[in-house]
């Protein structure tokens, strides 16, 4: 018996990032977006946990227990007093490795799910949510999808109206961005520009009430001109050609074009399917990036396919 559970990539629509907590995270105004581009993950009956992984990045994916989804599935087992969990996960992965889409994070919450169907646990959501903001700040949004407003470090999440389907375009760079590095490279850009970085120096963010109304409404035109990302000046500073890329979609008709979390991958937002198709064709043209995919959303959470 096997279970395959589908999960989608987010992109941040609004990230607000607060100062620097004596826990070593910042407070967010993070607004999850969740995006049909997605991972499958497949959990056969095995001996211990083991992975493996397919598809364009699978090189460069950890296969031991860093991996969320070998951690996800121990966790689960822990929680559930199985001393001894047997289960084999295979990771079809789409969402770009280390690109700010939360690839790692959505295999976790998928391998939670897969876990718990393939064992017969019937764990109630809120217990899975736990155990999700236990393996990482953006693993409770991928077993949510949708669109939700995270705050704290992100694992607090309200779900938030959403008034139609929005066209994306995600251009994926070569290579990655380390998610703490660029927090930090965050504080550094503070603290050089005499703001300071600690939550004392810096309000707590909160949504913006104009991008709020620009997804209740469904209109593309206004969710472009919200579009913001406190990160996305750290992510261009260790990464300035990235300035290339989001010039490239945006001139290839673009509404709105921001770094997706704490990138490198970019993405643009487009008017229909038809601008998505030509944007992701331009981008591939503009040798800004190593890949483009059109996509859209907002998706459900990781969900079982069939078993
Ligand atoms: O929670 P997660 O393991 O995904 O976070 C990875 C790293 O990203 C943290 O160790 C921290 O450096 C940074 N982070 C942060 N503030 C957040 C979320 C993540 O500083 N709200």
């Amino acid at each position: 018996m096997s279970v395959t559970v589908r999960v989608p990539a987010k992109v941040n629509v609004q990230l607000g990032v607060g100062g620097l907590r004596a826990d070593g995270f910042h407070d967010l105004a993070n607004v999850f977006f969740a995006v049909a581009l997605g991972d499958e993950v497949t959990a056969t009956a095995g001996t211990g946990v083991t992975l493996t992984c397919s598809g364009p990045d699978a090189a460069v994916v950890p296969l031991d227990d860093s991996n969320l989804a070998a951690r996800a599935a121990r966790l689960l087992a822990t929680h559930h007093g199985i001393a001894d969990p047997g289960v084999h996960l295979h990771i079809a992965k789409a969402i770009p490795v280390a690109g700010g889409m939360a690839g790692g994070s959505a295999d976790g919450a998928a391998a939670l799910v897969a876990c718990d169907a393939l064992w017969g646990l019937d764990t109630p959501l809120d217990t899975l949510l736990e155990l999700a903001a236990e393996l990482g700040s953006d693993v409770p949004f991928a077993l949510l999808g949708g669109v939700a407003l995270g705050r704290g470090r992100g694992e607090i999440l309200e779900a938030l109206p959403v008034g139609g389907t929005f066209h994306w375009v995600f251009a994926v760079a070569d290579g990655g961005l380390s998610t703490p590095a660029v927090f930090r490279e965050c504080d550094r850009l503070r603290d050089e520009a005499g703001t300071g970085s600690s939550d004392t120096d810096v309000t707590t963010p909160d949504a913006d009430p104009a991008l709020l109304a620009a997804l209740a409404d469904g209109d593309v035109v206004a969710l472009a001109e919200a579009l913001a990302n406190d990160l996305q000046p750290a992510a261009l500073s260790l990464r300035p050609a990235l300035a290339d890329t989001l010039r490239a979609g945006t001139e290839a008709g673009a509404l709105g074009a921001l770094v997706s979390g704490s990138g490198p991958t970019c993405a643009f937002l487009a008017k229909d399917a038809d601008a998505a198709a030509a944007v992701a064709a331009a981008l591939r043209a503009s040798g800004t990036c190593r890949a483009a995919h059109a996509t859209y959303g907002p998706v459900p959470g990781a969900s079982v396919l069939g078993s």
